[in-house]
């Protein structure tokens, strides 16, 4: 048997289409420590051989693979398994077969190339382009596919569309998915799969997730392990309805299938016209999940946020503080407290616009109605960035573009604007309704909204974009019959334009993406955005926990952290906890005694002194779970290893009496100190030296062990 291998880190070739019965190929496409490998078989298809660590080299079969490894099983035409593809092509024919044509790899910047496999069946003009993406700098394989025919007579329908379908190989696998609620966002929750299908996803059309975040992780052969085992993790860039999908075949095999969740959103595709399906992220460790997380941020900071290197301003919000009840006076009074406390930006929350009957008092009105409330802010938002200003605090204002209250000017004017079904009552979620941006006229005026505010506005330099609520009706006024399943595909691909426009119109403005809590953590978005808003939950105890969980994904530099009152805990364990993220304030300060103004002013003076650079620029260990432990710790290291912060929170009483550090260099010295002391408090860990190797094998010894107790303590080389 004849066999060739094509190595896709060599320069662009485009290979001609394979015989069929020719010579078997295989294809390896290299991220760093990540391999996929792939074999066109004598069939001419695409079969899948391995998808794991670098190093393995998998020779070519000499036997027939069976279908259920092709890497991207096509419905109706011998695949049995969950198909990646399915469509109705123009004549009816439901099945669709895929064959190898050829393949590029191209560099496409530093340490980035790009390959695409081109597939076709061989009875239609119907074509299937598989992308590979490889991130040098952290091992990312993003992977997406482009689907086109040339078919005549008509449109072919797209019923299911994946992203990306690889085959894993183990004897167990161990899944964990970060789910929750409102108030309880990424909440690990991990299980051994079973035979059979599991299936997360979301339904809720304009954001990812209320429910679960559309990434997970997955560890072979035992619960998945910080510094131990093989892991993969993986991640969707898309904010809209997801499906993510696990078949454990009775050959042990695990198809993982992702991409937008196909309920209800098929595709008619005109001829000629190109389905881009978002991109799925990848990255794999033989060192447990911990490095996966430092893969996905390394890549995050460099390739997928906003602005990755810009320090995040330290906020003083007034949200928590003041719901949609201020003034002028009582605004220019939190300007005068961020100012004493060190904030760097006020940040004006929900409220500020509406007028007459449709003020924007509550959450019941004035959505959509973006003139600035009179009544409440009879001098327009320039005043308020100018008295911000004067006393050098930047200003920053709430947006939500994408909605409209039913007592509203707007909706009065455009009530068929709305996203409902016909003949069937509007729903309302949060007392809203949501604007369909698949219309022109709606994609115009929402940009006005964003131009209108922050064009005349200039010392307007911060935006937080809001969606509070999600889709349970899908259907448009504006698209024609036969693709109303086209709604929450195109809206969210026009969501990505209008926020590509703001962040291309202001490149200037730091953007803060929330979605009523957490509901768009994800990387289809954050390019637009230096940072998102996790959860509503600001009681510290609730957030250790949430942004423990995002933190599997996301940088600390992108996950806004804010002191409140909520939880009515110390306020130290509040600082602590808003110190592992990107620092701010919600209370009113106005209101708060001098001691703790005072202590507000000494967190904020530590973070933008000694802790910030170590949460936007240092990897993340963590280090004791709060889900197996009655306490949490985690840290973050330099890249030079030469500085570190180190948090604990006792979540309940009890304690863990040695805490291992992570990420040092063993054989430098280290001097450990407790850093964020309110007056008059001493500190419980020794003011001491160790070598790298004593933090990291021993541990360093912990006094605490009562409920809401917390320390930080900053490591730094001799
Ligand atoms: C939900 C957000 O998560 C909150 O922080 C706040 O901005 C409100 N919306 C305002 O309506």
């Amino acid at each position: 048997m004849k066999h060739s291998i094509l190595n896709m880190m060599a320069a662009a070739v485009l290979l001609p289409a394979v015989a069929f019965g020719a010579e078997k190929q295989k294809l390896e496409i290299v991220s760093d420590n990540l391999k996929l490998t792939l074999m066109v078989g004598e069939d001419g298809r695409l079969y899948q051989l391995g998808f794991g660590d670098a190093s393995a080299d998998i020779a070519i079969p000499d036997k027939e693979l069976p279908r259920e490894m092709e890497f991207v099983p096509a419905y109706g035409n011998g695949v049995i398994t969950e198909p990646a593809i399915q469509a109705t092509h123009t004549d009816g024919n439901t099945s669709t077969d895929l064959r190898y044509v050829g393949y590029r790899t191209d560099t496409v910047a530093p340490g980035i190339t790009h390959t695409v496999i081109s597939l076709k069946d061989p009875a239609y003009r119907f074509f299937v382009d598989v992308n590979v993406k490889c991130y040098e700098n952290s091992g990312m394989m993003e992977m997406w596919n482009d689907i086109r025919h040339d078919e005549r007579g008509g449109k072919v329908t797209l019923y299911r569309y994946a992203s990306a379908s690889p085959l894993l190989n183990s004897d167990q696998y161990w899944l964990t998915q970060f789910n929750g609620r409102y108030k309880r966002e990424a909440t690990l929750e991990e299980e051994r799969l079973g035979q059979g299908m599991k299936v997360l996803d979301s339904k809720l059309g304009i954001r990812a997730t209320q429910y679960r975040i559309p990434s997970f992780i997955l560890a072979y052969g035992h619960p998945a392990d910080e510094r131990e085992g093989e892991v993969f993790a993986g991640s969707l860039r898309w904010s809209g309805s997801y499906q993510l999908s696990f078949d454990k075949d009775w050959n042990n095999r695990l198809r993982v299938l992702s991409g937008i969740n196909p309920l209800g959103s098929h595709i008619n595709l005109e001829r000629g016209e190109e389905f881009a399906t978002p991109a799925m992220l990848y990255v794999y460790s033989k060192n447990g999940k911990g490095d996966t997380s430092r893969r996905f941020h390394r890549w995050a900071n460099q390739y997928a946020v906003r602005d990755a290197a810009r320090p995040r301003p330290v906020l003083l919000n007034n949200w928590e503080a003041t719901h949609c009840d201020f003034d002028e006076e009582r605004l220019v009074g939190l300007f005068d407290g961020a100012k004493e406390v060190g904030a760097e930006l006020f940040l004006l929350d929900d409220g500020w616009f509406g007028n007459g009957e449709y003020s924007r008092d509550d959450d019941k009105h004035g959505l959509g109605d973006w003139e600035i409330s009179t009544k409440k802010l009879p001098r327009g938002l320039s005043y308020l960035a100018k008295e911000a200003s004067k006393r050098k605090v930047g200003f920053g204002i709430w947006l939500e573009p994408e909605m409209v209250s039913p007592k509203s000017a707007l909706y009065e004017q455009h009530p068929e604007w709305i996203i409902t079904q016909q003949k069937r009552e509007p729903i309302l979620g949060r007392h809203q309704e949501i604007l369909d941006l698949t219309r022109p006229e709606v994609q115009q005026f929402e940009w006005e909204v964003i131009d209108n505010t922050l064009g005349p506005n200039p010392g307007v330099s911060y935006v937080k974009w809001d969606c509070n609520r999600y889709v349970t009706q899908p259907g448009s006024g504006y698209l024609p019959a036969q693709d109303q399943s086209h709604l929450m595909v195109d809206y969210n691909k026009a969501l990505y334009r209008l926020m590509d426009r703001f962040a291309t119109a202001y490149p200037d403005v730091t953007a803060m993406l929330c979605a009523g809590g957490g509901g768009r953590a994800d990387y289809g978005a954050m390019p637009y955005f230096h940072s998102f808003w996790p959860s509503d939950n600001t009681d510290p105890l609730g957030r250790i926990k949430i942004q423990w969980g995002f933190g599997h994904f996301f940088p600390g530099s992108t996950m806004a952290a804010h002191v409140t009152r909520m939880g009515k805990r110390h306020l130290k364990l509040a600082i602590d906890v808003a110190l592992s993220g990107t620092f701010g304030i919600d209370l009113a300060l106005d209101k708060a005694t001098p001691e703790e103004r005072r202590q507000l002013a000494q967190g904020v003076k530590l973070y933008k002194d000694e802790i910030r650079d170590l949460v936007m620029f240092g990897e993340l260990y963590r280090l004791v779970s709060p889900y197996e432990n009655p306490m949490a710790s985690m840290s973050y290291v330099s890249k030079d290893k030469k500085e570190g912060v180190v948090y604990i929170y006792q979540i309940e009483d009890g304690g863990v009496p040695q805490v291992r550090l992570d990420g040092l260099d063993p054989k430098r010295r280290y001097t450990v100190r407790e850093v964020g002391l309110p007056d008059k408090m001493s500190p419980r860990f020794l003011t001491a030296t160790y070598t790298g190797q004593e933090l990291m094998e021993r541990g360093l010894d912990n006094p605490l062990s009562s409920q809401f107790d917390s320390a930080v303590l900053r490591v730094s080389a001799l």
